[in-house]
């Protein structure tokens, strides 16, 4: 089989936003583009990677379920990656590699006085931080950018990796940490004849399953929360086909040649 010419993968992808961008991303004209989609869900990413099929036929799609707040199960995603990377000469890679950290959670909230609950900040820093750094080194060190001509890492992040949000101090630090992870990553890959695109991608407040948490948090700051209830209620929360389809083009834009500034940080109000 000859490698795809463009190979994306996806975290996260089972529901909201990431799978609204496995959407977007293979319905965009570009011949032949495998999606690798990760979450936790075995029948929820199932269900994506068949919507993702019947969307786009001329695409493939490959589903893995991992979690990605078990730190044992990371070294395990050595053999799964070289598995879905084409082996062989370096005439051989994908003309484009992108890898989207999507996959989120919001952790504890609660005010940073408050008790801590060691298991939890560790599942939330496992499933947001570590696994988001371990597996950017791990593809680029399994598939190096000099050898294919576009690798693009994208962080999905959010306003609240620069704006502190009462109670969310875990959640806003681990997204300022993956920025700045981003950040170092596109100083690291800048030059050479290979173009690399590394941008940070905040998609705005979306209709997912994560502002349903919010609403529905007992800890979270009263008027955070009061703030996200009245965003649902007025129809002001933004649809992830909608954020999705402006990252989308974002990537789709460096593939043909355009796109970002690498080592950005760019809102969906801005795009
Ligand atoms: N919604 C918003 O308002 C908003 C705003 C700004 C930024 N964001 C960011 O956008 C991204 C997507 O958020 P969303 O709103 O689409 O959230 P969501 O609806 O809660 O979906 C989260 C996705 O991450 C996966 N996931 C969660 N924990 C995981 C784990 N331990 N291991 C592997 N996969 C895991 C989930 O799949 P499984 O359940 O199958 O594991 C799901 O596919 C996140 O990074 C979030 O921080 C969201």
């Amino acid at each position: 089989m000859p490698p795809p010419a463009h190979l994306f993968i996806i975290t996260g992808a089972s529901r909201g936003f990431g799978r609204s961008l496995a959407l977007a991303l293979a319905e965009r004209p570009s011949p032949s583009s495998f999606l690798l989609l990760g979450g936790r869900s075995a029948d929820a990413l199932e269900r994506a990677a068949a919507d993702v099929r019947r969307a786009a036929p001329d695409a493939a799609v490959a589903a893995h379920p991992l979690d990605l707040s078990d730190a044992s199960a990371l070294p395990g995603l050595a053999p799964l990656l070289a598995a879905f990377l084409p082996a062989g000469p370096p005439s051989q890679p994908p003309l484009s590699l992108t890898l989207v950290h999507n996959a989120g959670t919001l952790g504890p909230l609660q005010p940073v006085s408050a008790a801590p609950h060691l298991p939890d900040l560790l599942a939330a820093t496992t499933a947001n931080l570590t696994s988001y750094m371990y597996l950017s080194s791990l593809l680029l060190s399994l598939l190096p950018p000099e050898h294919v001509p576009l690798t693009q890492l994208i962080n999905v992040s959010s306003l609240a990796a620069r704006k502190p949000f009462p109670t969310w101090s875990v959640y806003c630090a681990l997204k300022a940490a993956r920025d700045m992870h981003l950040s170092t990553a596109a100083a690291e890959l800048h030059g050479g004849s290979a173009l690399r695109g590394c941008l940070s991608y905040a998609p705005g407040p979306m209709d997912t399953d994560m502002q349903g948490e919010i609403r529905g948090s007992g800890t979270c700051d009263a008027g955070t929360r009061e703030y996200f209830k009245r965003a649902k209620e007025g129809g002001e929360l933004v649809d992830p086909d909608v954020s999705a389809a402006k990252l989308a083009g974002l990537i789709g834009g460096k593939i043909g040649g355009g796109g970002y500034e690498t080592g950005t940080h760019v809102d969906f109000y801005d795009v």
